[in-house]
């Protein structure tokens, strides 16, 4: 790999010594990160750097009629004002600036023509010298508009719903109907009919959406850019702006944050591409905090539930309707109601999933997209029921449970949701609740205990890895994964070292460079299923590769040995039979005449054997909360989930992954909502005073619980993932144990003091 920036490839300090895996490992890149020595986009150096900052516009939809540059342009150090009328040549049809993740539609082109499409749409990029000098003049551009109506009302506009395109990768349409559903529920002695609605969310990583465009003196583009996928970022940078492969890397070494934010590239990184080629020199561009709140987010959802019981708890009906909003010029998808088709055993079942196109920009996913929220309404609704049939939640649950997937009829390749209910309620003390609604108080607070379930899927990429023995008995190993904070450096050290029988200091992991193998973007909690596993195999080849010429030295007593007659364990190739027969792995290389020995690995899905099962990971989530009787505020106290995403590799970034998971839950229980003025079509709330996420002071205890599970289907190490299933049926939990403490039963996220209070 390249290494002329300087990047630090992390690796464990010193002493790190032998992790086998699940052990609970300190991040290998934890110590670049707290001396500031890991650089993110943003933070590269590069000679002779000019600045872009963004001009964002006022209007959500209409023509931009005139773009007045002049006294921008008088600002000293200024280089350009690019707009539509003079950027560079860019690629004219939509398809090429279609990314890995793009669903259907033409994907949003910055500065492409006269056309405002949204609020907050880039519509000038100002370059200058300084950074200080690009901001001033940014405000001095003077844009004229002719507005025309815009529609960014979801509410207002359900009439218009219409049936998604399918195009996107890891999309399934709703299924067909099973039964009758609506017969069977008007039918049946039970039921729940409940609408439920969630606003707009963004996504707020700490590191702002960055590019960093260098251009050498040969005319090739090194970016560094905040994204969760070089190779997907390169892929559009060549296409979009018409350049070869070899004149662009991707690079993501560090990634401060992006939830789904960064699954594709955003619009900062093609104006700073553009600027670079028009200028003909490297350029930065970073947005503000105000300016990620315009691209993706997480849909506004309107939902509806309709659940039928007989008296004994039997599920008998499921009815689960969704209506979301999309831009105008892309599709966007996910999954938001298959999920109540599937989670619980029911003969009768109608599912549906409409858009409303409004003049937003296109949604993106956000952790656990689809299931964040549309699990939330179905287990919101079980709770519901569980009261009209004044039966304990967790009972109602257990009654349902499903141990085939009806909605495919086909078995799980593992499910230890039972477990999770179990272990959770056992370490909350689910037992000791009193059933009954305000029955637990404490001064002036209502204490109240509220459980759900959640379910995500586990997911299996293709990906390549190539792991590198060098004669210093350092291993390499590298693929072009990312880690937006998830841990991917220290996970992917751990399976080579545990691997190849070498301590932790030993492995160096590179990734985030579109130049290494081929990997996915990170995103769907897929990465140790799908790099992980690329990893595990590039080390297995490379086993062999070394036992292979551990058995061509003369006198290293390996001459006839076969793969399953050695191990690898210490640093050494060991001879079971006679373990005092051992070799040191540098040994082999140095006597090899190679300067290393190596193995590469294409891993493939075993599609064939996947498809005969439904592959999720579970939760099952419990929470307590307390609730001011006199001002509505409500304080989550506990949190216990238990998780079941098969082995866990890396047991301390995983546990994290999950607790970082619930805090969000509480966040989207609590506090995260975008407010639209719906006069102007433009969110409000764009900055961290008014857009509210949890503080330190808001969290309180919270207990992961990961259940034994190993699936081999899912993956070869037995992993099925763990990024997105801890949010999954937390802010569902709050909400129920809401309704236990106070008796008030709140529909629409944020479930904030006022609708609380509400008369
Ligand atoms: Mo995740 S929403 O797949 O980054």
């Amino acid at each position: 790999m390249r290494d002329v920036h300087g990047d630090q490839q992390p690796r464990a300090p010193l002493g790190a010594g032998f992790a086998p895996l699940g052990t609970p490992v300190s991040r290998v890149d934890g110590i670049a990160k707290v001396t500031g020595h890991a650089r993110y986009a943003a933070e590269h150096p590069a000679p002779h750097l000019a600045w872009g900052v963004v001009v964002s516009s006022t209007i959500a939809k209409g023509r931009i009629e005139r773009v007045a540059s002049e006294r921008a342009l008088a600002v000293p150090g200024v280089l350009a004002v690019l707009s539509h009328e003079n950027r560079p040549k860019m690629r004219r049809l939509g398809f090429m600036y279609k990314d890995m993740t793009a669903p259907k539609g033409s994907p949003f082109r910055p500065l492409q023509d006269a056309e405002v499409r949204y609020s907050g749409q880039p519509v000038a990029l100002v370059v200058a010298e300084t950074f200080e000098a690009a901001r001033h003049a940014a405000g001095l551009v003077e844009i004229a508009y002719a507005p025309v109506r815009h529609e960014t009302n979801l509410l207002e506009h359900l009439d218009r719903r219409y049936s998604p395109s399918r195009m996107k990768a890891g999309f399934s349409p709703p299924p067909k109907p099973r039964g009758d559903a609506d017969a069977a529920f008007d039918a049946a002695p039970i039921g729940i009919d409940a609408e439920y609605y969630s606003g707009v969310e963004h996504h707020n990583p700490m590191e702002m959406h960055a590019s960093t465009v260098i251009r050498g003196d040969d005319g090739h583009l090194t970016i560094y850019d905040k994204t969760q996928g070089s190779q997907n970022c390169r892929w559009v940078v060549s296409r979009a702006f018409g350049l070869s492969a070899d004149k662009v890397t991707v690079r993501n070494p560090y990634v401060g944050g992006a939830f789904g934010s960064g699954l594709r590239p955003q619009y900062q990184l093609l104006l700073a591409v553009m600027a670079s080629l028009h200028l003909q020199r490297s350029v930065r561009v970073m947005l503000t905090r105000q300016q990620m709140f315009t691209f993706g987010h997480r849909p506004e959802t309107w939902q509806r539930l309709k659940l039928g019981a007989s008296a004994d708890g039997t599920l008998q009906a499921v009815v689960h309707e969704a209506i979301a909003e999309t831009s105008r010029f892309e599709d966007y998808v996910e999954v938001v109601v298959n999920w109540s088709g599937q989670l619980y055993r029911c003969e009768n079942v109608r599912l549906d999933y409409k858009l409303v196109d409004l003049d937003h920009y296109t949604p993106i996913d956000m952790r656990a997209p689809g299931a964040a929220h549309g699990v939330h309404a179905l287990e919101v609704a079980m709770d519901e029921l569980s009261y009209e049939l004044a039966m304990d939640p967790l009972a109602l649950r257990l009654k349902n449970h499903a141990d085939r997937d009806a909605a495919k009829d086909l078995p799980y390749s593992s499910k230890e949701l039972r477990a999770c209910y179990e272990q959770g309620a056992a370490r909350f003390g689910w037992e000791r609740r009193s059933p009954r609604p305000r029955s637990m108080r404490r001064g002036h607070e209502l204490v109240g205990h509220g459980m759900a379930t959640g379910i995500w899927d586990a997911m299996q990429m293709m990906a390549r890895a190539h792991a590198v023995l060098h004669a210093d008995g350092g291993l390499v190993v590298s693929s072009a994964a990312s880690d937006i904070g998830t841990g991917t450096y220290t996970v992917m050290s751990q399976i080579a070292a545990a691997a190849l029988g070498l301590p932790l200091e030993r492995v160096t992991f590179q990734l985030g460079d579109s130049t290494l193998p081929f990997a996915p973007i990170e995103g769907g909690s897929s990465h140790v299923t799908t790099v992980g596993s690329a990893v595990d195999g590039a080390c297995e080849k490379l086993r062999h590769a070394l036992l292979k010429a551990a058995s061509r030295q003369p006198g290293s007593g390996f001459a006839n040995a076969r793969p399953e007659e050695v191990e690898f364990a210490d640093g050494y190739l060991v001879l079971r039979s006679n373990p005092a027969t051992r070799v040191p792995l540098e040994a082999i290389v140095s006597g090899s005449g190679q300067p290393a020995i190596e193995a590469k690995h294409l891993l493939l899905p075993n599609v064939v054997r996947q498809k005969k099962h439904v592959r999720s990971t579970h939760s099952a989530v419990f929470c307590q909360v307390a609730v001011d009787e006199d001002f509505g505020t409500v304080r989550v106290e506990r949190v216990v989930s238990a998780i079941a995403a098969g082995r866990i590799i890396s047991a301390k970034t995983a546990r994290s992954q999950i607790v970082g998971g619930i805090v969000w839950g509480i966040s989207q229980a609590l506090h995260e909502e975008s407010h639209a003025d719906h006069a102007l079509g433009r969110f409000m709330n764009h900055n961290y005073a008014e857009y509210h996420v949890p503080v330190n002071a808001d969290i309180a205890d919270i207990d992961v619980i990961f259940v034994e599970e190993d699936d081999r289907i899912v993956s070869r190490l037995g992993a099925k993932g763990v990024g997105e299933i801890g949010i999954v049926g937390v802010a569902a939990a709050v909400c129920n144990a809401i309704y236990h403490a106070t008796g008030r039963r709140v529909r629409s996220t944020p479930m904030t003091p006022d609708k609380i209070m509400a008369p």
